[in-house]
């Protein structure tokens, strides 16, 4: 097994190394190539994510990303030519974020309930896909538009691994969030795929919200949701909201799939570089160690998949709720529960 690491911005390479401690404690025998790209690289050559490398990247069985984002690059230089790049480029059409509350973590909601919930968020299409332009920039006329691209080719995908996965668990119940009654043309693509797949996935019970609704249950009543299918603004937006209400952000972890198995698949938290906290060794690592759980399972290890996300529930009902742990000792802990 090969796998391409790519540290990244502010507190990427901090929780990289934790995750990659876990890593080599339950499976020592992947072996790891680290790429620096990102800000310092940038900032060096002038480079993203050059051709060659992209074509390496390629090459590997899975990719581990920290993060990228940088106080010193203007905004969506990196965020779109090194990570979307990557997303788009090798194909990663499932987002895939879980959000569970694990026994010992303090949610922010006051009465939490049971939240294991299971985001299936679209990752080449949408707004994302810098479909768009300016005209007359900097004039008191500037026009700026960035239309949302939504295929049936793109739509029939992501639905249909939301389907497949709410099949394999116990709840079996799937929900749409998207803004069916303003977003008329792709909302209508989106419900009547939901429609149609839902007639192959006959024990998948569909629900369906629209967002802004999605966003205040999602404070209110989390533990109604088990999977959720949705586009790629959306997901980005309410996977944070899921990441809030089950302990933070620290914790939130993410597989970006091509569910082909064509091109490597990459997992990464959810949070980004961190810029106020970079540097000082405080990031949690939490989010990457249960990405490389992630990882494992995708890789087709479930066994050593379970010994970490089983560390990471040890170690969180067991935290003391006041004391700050430093980035390493939480790895170091992981790692010695892990392995
Ligand atoms: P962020 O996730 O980096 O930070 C938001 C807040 O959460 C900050 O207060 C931060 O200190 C805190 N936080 C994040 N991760 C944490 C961790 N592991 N432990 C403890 N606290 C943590 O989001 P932002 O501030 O909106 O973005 C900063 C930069 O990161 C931007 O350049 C943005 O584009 C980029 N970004 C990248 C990714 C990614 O690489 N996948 C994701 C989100 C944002
Ligand atoms: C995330 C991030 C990215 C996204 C940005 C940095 C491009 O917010 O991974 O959630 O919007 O997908
Ligand atoms: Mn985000």
């Amino acid at each position: 097994m090969r796998l391409a690491v790519v540290p990244g911005d502010g507190i990427g390479p901090e929780v990289v190394a934790e995750g990659l401690k876990v890593l080599g404690a339950v499976a020592p025998d992947i072996e790891s190539t680290f790429y620096d790209l990102g800000a310092a690289r940038w900032h060096r050559t002038g480079e993203l994510l050059p051709d060659a490398v992209l074509e390496e990247l390629r090459q590997h069985d899975a990719i581990l990303l920290g993060a990228v984002g940088d106080p010193g690059v203007p905004s969506g230089i990196l965020e779109r030519g090194l990570l979307l790049k990557l997303r788009f480029e090798l194909d990663h059409h499932v987002n895939l974020r879980p959000a569970r509350l694990f026994d010992g973590v303090r949610s922010p909601l006051a009465e939490p309930g049971e939240i294991d919930m299971l985001c299936v968020r679209e990752g080449t299409e949408g707004p994302y896909v810098g479909n768009g332009g300016v005209l007359r920039r900097d004039t008191p006329h500037e026009v700026a538009t960035e239309v949302s691209l939504n295929t049936a080719f793109g739509v029939e995908r992501v639905v249909r691994y939301g389907f497949e996965r709410a099949v394999a668990r116990p709840r079996k119940h799937l929900t749409l969030i998207h803004k069916t009654n303003v977003l008329t043309h792709a909302g209508s693509l989106w419900s009547r795929t939901v429609e149609e797949l839902s007639a192959e996935f006959p024990e998948v019970t569909v629900a369906y919200q629209h967002v802004d609704a999605a966003a205040m249950f999602f404070i209110t009543d989390p533990g109604r949701y088990d999977v959720i299918v949705t586009d790629n603004l959306f997901g980005d937006i309410v996977t944070d909201v899921a990441a809030a209400v089950t302990g933070g952000i620290g914790l939130a972890a993410s597989g970006n799939l091509d569910v082909s198995g064509t091109n490597p698949s990459m997992f990464e938290p959810v949070h980004g570089s961190a810029p106020d906290i970079a540097g000082q060794g405080i990031a949690d690592p939490t989010a990457t160690v249960l990405s490389v759980g992630l990882l494992l399972e995708h890789l087709g290890r479930p066994e050593l998949a379970k010994k970490v996300n089983a560390a990471v529930a040890f170690d969180l009902s067991t935290r003391d709720p006041k004391a700050t742990l430093r980035t390493t000792e939480v790895g170091d802990r992981l790692a010695a529960l892990s392995g």
